[in-house]
């Protein structure tokens, strides 16, 4: 059931003409990458929930433009020259055919961590087993911010069986998919923009989004799709599996970092974290080296496990040396796990909640499932005292989750400007929206 041979058709939704031309068509202004936010920004909720009813611009779904059979694409979805893939990464985008030949040496790639044995210990109860992977896990989250985990008890079927449930409910046409259409209040459902700010920059992909944990965030008969039927039946045991998983890995992340397994979770409040769904999906583009499925930023949360696809790489992140590698899965049943913010904070940065960003390619389209462990909201995160030293004092004040994501929900993506801006003794400033 591929979507390639359907006949090329611009749908655009809740649009009056002018509106929409104007919304495809502005140059796109340069990314503030690198401005500071500050904290009192963050606590301003209340002039930040009147901005959040509704999107700046009518909303235009990135399948409808790729699909419109555009040679060229609006001036909205271009990036500025900086922030382009470079033309080595494209040429490598596909997997499959010559293509599959990665151009980057394989050991630039992200380190990729077995956790076999963890995870049959865990399954008997056998603690004290995490020894050399912990030393891995340590090195990769220093080091690249990003990992890979292979034998990591979730069942390969499973992963399949979400991967084309979201897959099915992309390829549904748009207008099957708009009862869905989100708001930048909750960002459940159906979107294509992160970040109220008008006139900023889009990115080339459509998502969905849906809050999977605590039980009492979870709006399954409000917001979940009901189309393909087996989306929510799936997305819930997924969500189950992959949730475990980020307990198993938030143990290890811990003990990697020499503190007791439960502190992390402890910190994070507990039995009470939030976690959430983003399927995302990156429709063909006429033009990839022009722009970016996914901006460059860092993930908000403490902890994201991707499922990537199995045939498109796009996937990139940012090297310590400044360069873009581009993840090649290890295996189909591979998750790519990375570090949030929050562990950045709790870790007074010794862990690195990296950059990253997604390429889109002219020949095929690219789903993948990021599921992201987030703290409870209300809880202040700060640098665990353990790893605060006179040598090495605390960067970052406490601050809680909702108000953290509050700000980023606003702005959308930024690299890395968010934690920046939060770090101890910034100058104080109005972010540039507010000016
Ligand atoms: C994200 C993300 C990467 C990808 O959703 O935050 O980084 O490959 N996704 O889609
Ligand atoms: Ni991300």
């Amino acid at each position: 059931m591929h979507d390639r041979d359907r006949p090329i058709r611009l749908v655009v939704v809740r649009i009056i003409p002018m509106t929409a031309a104007r919304a495809l068509s502005p140059p796109l202004p340069p990314t503030d990458r690198g401005s500071s936010l500050i904290l009192a920004a963050a606590h301003n909720t209340a002039a930040m929930a009147d901005c959040m009813q509704e999107w700046p611009e009518p909303v235009v779904r990135v399948q409808a433009v790729a699909e419109s059979g555009l040679a060229a694409i609006p001036g909205c979805y271009v990036k500025p020259p900086r922030d382009r893939p470079a033309a080595q990464h494209l040429a490598t985008a596909g997997v499959g055919g010559d293509e599959d030949v990665l151009q980057e040496p394989l050991d630039t790639s992200i380190p990729v961590i077995d956790l076999g044995e963890l995870v049959a210990a865990a399954a008997a109860a056998d603690e004290g087993r995490m020894g050399l992977i912990t030393e891995a896990v340590a090195a990769a989250c220093r080091e690249w911010g990003f990992f890979q985990v292979v034998n990591h008890g979730v069942a390969p079927e499973l992963m399949r069986a979400a991967r084309e449930a979201w897959r099915g409910f992309f390829r549904l046409p748009i207008t099957a998919k708009q009862q869905y259409a989100n708001l930048p209040r909750t960002y459940e459902g159906y979107g294509s923009r992160v970040g109220v700010r008008k006139g900023g920059p889009l990115d080339w992909g459509d998502y969905y989004f849906l809050h999977l944990a605590p039980e009492a965030a979870k709006s399954p008969d409000k917001y979940w799709p009901t189309n393909p039927a087996i989306c929510r039946e799936v997305s819930e045991e997924y969500g189950r599996e992959v949730i475990r998983l980020c307990e198993l890995l938030m143990k290890v992340m811990s003990a990697s970092l020499g503190l007791e397994e439960s502190r992390f979770q402890e910190a994070f409040g507990g039995s009470e974290c939030g976690v959430c769904l983003r399927a995302n999906y990156y429709p063909r583009c006429p033009q990839p080296d022009l722009t970016l499925g996914l901006s460059a930023h860092s993930d908000p949360g403490v902890l994201t496990v991707l499922l990537a696809d199995e045939h498109v790489r796009g996937l990139q992140v940012r090297r310590a040396d400044g360069e873009w590698v581009t993840v090649q899965p290890a295996r189909h049943d591979a998750f790519i796990v990375n570090v949030g913010d929050q562990i950045q904070i709790l870790s007074n940065s010794v862990y690195k909640s990296v950059e990253h960003r997604v390429i889109v390619n002219a020949r095929e389209e690219r789903i993948s499932l990021a599921l992201f462990y987030n703290p409870r909201g209300d809880v202040p995160i700060a640098p665990a005292p353990e790893v605060v030293t006179q040598e090495r004092p605390s960067l970052y004040p406490p601050m809680t989750f909702d108000e953290y994501r509050a700000y980023i929900r606003k702005n959308g993506p930024r690299g890395k400007a968010q934690l920046d801006g939060v770090e101890q003794g910034q100058a104080a400033g109005t972010p540039p929206e507010n000016k």
